[in-house]
């Protein structure tokens, strides 16, 4: 799978193309939409990384829908979690009694999807479900549910389509596996 991939030169090699990806997206919004025919929908998309993939998901849902963002940093550009999450946001999105869907690019220890969702928990939503375009496959410490998921991946670091490295890579629009070289510097 090649596509058309700018500064591809830094990736390893490339796991999702763009179509591979929009074609996932369409049989994920068609489930969003089904299970959420009846209920009005609030979606939170944790920024950065879930930017892009929140674009091209909800454009694909035909249903009235609310959009809040939350801004958290956990990783502070380094490749492990750091365990901690900061909210950088002051006004919490409004969450009482509504059905909320998270929106994150990857699940990868599960702390920012756990954090987050304790935290707007207590906020006494209706409900709460996770979407995630990608999950690594491997032991976590908490076990974090996803509801819905694009790909599931092995636990490499990967780049592209709204991940990023030290900033770098959110516009390459595939997905990819970052050179080992470039994620150790
Ligand atoms: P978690 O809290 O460990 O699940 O990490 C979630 C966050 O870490 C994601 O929202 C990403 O911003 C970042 N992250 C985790 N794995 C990767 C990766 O492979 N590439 C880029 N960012 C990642
Ligand atoms: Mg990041």
């Amino acid at each position: 799978m090649t596509g058309s991939c700018g500064m591809q030169a830094d990736l390893d090699r490339v796991l999702f193309d763009q179509a591979t990806i929009l074609r996932r997206l369409d049989q994920i919004a068609a489930q969003i939409s089904t299970d959420y025919r009846d209920r009005e929908l609030t979606v939170i998309a944790i920024l950065n990384g879930s930017l892009i993939f929140m674009a091209d998901l909800l454009r694909r849902i035909p249903l009235p829908l609310r959009l809040d963002c939350l801004s958290v940093a956990s990783y502070h550009g380094g490749l492990q979690t750091s365990g901690e999450v900061i909210f950088r946001q002051i006004a919490q999105p409004d969450v009482a009694g509504r059905h909320i869907l998270l929106l994150d690019d990857i699940l990868d220890s599960g702390t920012t999807i756990n954090a987050i969702r304790e935290k707007l928990q207590t906020a006494s939503p209706q409900s709460i479900r996770v979407c995630v375009l990608l999950r690594k496959i491997k032991e976590r410490g908490r076990p974090t549910e996803a509801d819905y998921v694009g790909f599931d991946i092995a636990d490499e670091f990967v780049v592209g389509y709204g991940l990023d490295y030290g900033e770098r890579y959110r516009n390459l629009p595939c997905i990819g596996v970052l050179k080992k070289e470039l994620a150790a510097s």
